[in-house]
């Protein structure tokens, strides 16, 4: 077998483990996941019934233009039908905008670390990818400005940001957006947006919709709590929307999570609790954590890095520690955060385990 030569540089995604894992691995009843950035609570009931509804229709393909959605996600931002695009969560439209835009001899920016689907799509094209280090635990914007060359087609630029939660101001973005190269195109990546508590925290649609050269991403995977199902979308120029068209496979994101969607973006008002439970959680392992001694990056999502150098188990060892006594959260290392470990905001219950299982290591 001949692969493709660049394969040998991507490195592959490396997801959470699941639950059931660590119960038979270590023989426990209780284990709470806190490793993906996932929702605590199950979807709205409403949301379960048109799924448990769409079982009957599963004969049939679902519609390969998800036409519903795309007018009902237009109709909530602010954009017409032909500028959005669906895909099999947002890792699938990250993968598109990779294949329309990179190839051999062209660069993608991002920064250093990022999420990791980044660089994974720009080596598997054969395209450079270029790592910009943050600024403390923010995107670096005047940095990343200066990385882009005239091979550049894509800049990554995640807010409120993975895997460290900071956030920038709108403001700013929009004038690092405009001193862009028209063929550099910008991919706005809000997959935690709806947990900003910041008053500009919808301003990266408006920048979208001034400039041609800019696609906004976001999700029904995180505050929606629908990543099973897998349903992201974006809003970018038409013509954007026409090349994803050429490359995507026909039925990419299936009837149930379709309905579901649909139906979760009608119940828009009922995220204000989601939105509530997350502050509230994220006051709670504030407090917990400075209780314990721990220093935490402020977030403005539903997950925060910790730094676990403070206790006596060394960092590198804290997640398996934590994972034998029945919590998981990600390891900093692999997400270029040695000495921290990045942990999802849970139900009440879920953070006070977290925080009980970090005193016994002390
Ligand atoms: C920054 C960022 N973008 C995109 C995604 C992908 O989300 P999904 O494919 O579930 O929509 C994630 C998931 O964790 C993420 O953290």
């Amino acid at each position: 077998m001949k692969f493709v030569p660049h394969l040998k540089d991507v490195i592959p995604y490396a997801a959470g483990t699941p639950i059931e894992v660590v119960m038979k691995q270590y023989g426990l009843q209780k284990v709470v996941k806190l490793a993906s950035n996932e929702a605590p609570l199950p979807p709205f009931p409403e949301v379960m019934d048109v799924i448990t509804e769409k079982f009957n229709d599963l004969n049939r393909y679902p519609d390969a233009e998800c036409r519903d959605l795309k007018a009902a996600l237009a109709d909530r931002h602010g954009a017409a039908p032909e500028e959005v695009i669906v895909g099999n969560g947002s890792c699938e439209l990250i993968l598109w905008l990779s294949l329309i835009l990179l190839e051999p001899g062209t660069e993608a920016v991002f920064s250093d670390p990022a999420f990791l689907m980044y660089e994974a799509v720009t080596r598997a094209r054969g395209a450079t990818a270029v790592k910009v280090p943050l600024n403390g635990f923010a995107n670096d914007l005047d940095a990343l400005a200066q990385a882009v060359t005239k091979n550049t087609r894509l800049l990554f630029l995640t807010n409120p940001h993975n895997p460290t939660g900071a956030y920038l101001p709108y403001p700013q973005i929009e004038a690092f957006a405009e001193g862009l190269p028209g063929d550099c195109v910008l991919v706005l990546d809000e997959a935690y947006n709806e947990y900003v508590e910041e008053e500009d925290s919808q301003a990266g649609l408006d920048i979208r919709r001034r400039l041609e050269n800019v696609v906004v991403l976001r999700t029904f995977s995180k505050i929606y709590g629908l990543c099973g199902l897998r349903v992201g979308y974006g809003f970018c120029d038409p013509r954007v929307r026409e090349a994803v068209d050429k490359v995507r496979q026909p039925f990419n994101v299936n009837m149930l999570a379709q309905a579901a969607a649909l139906k979760a973006l009608s119940l828009e008002e009922r995220l204000q609790e989601r939105r509530a439970l997350n502050r509230e959680g994220r006051r709670q392992l504030y407090d917990g954590l400075k209780a314990l001694g721990l220093e935490y990056v402020p977030t403005q999502s539903n997950f925060m890095l910790v730094n676990v150098e403070g206790l006596p188990v060394p960092a590198d060892e804290v997640p398996e520690e934590l994972m034998k006594r029945g919590v998981i959260v990600r390891p900093g290392r692999p997400l270029a955060c040695p000495g921290c470990i990045r942990v999802s905001v849970g139900t009440p219950a879920e953070n006070s385990f977290l925080l009980e299982k970090l005193s016994e290591l002390k």
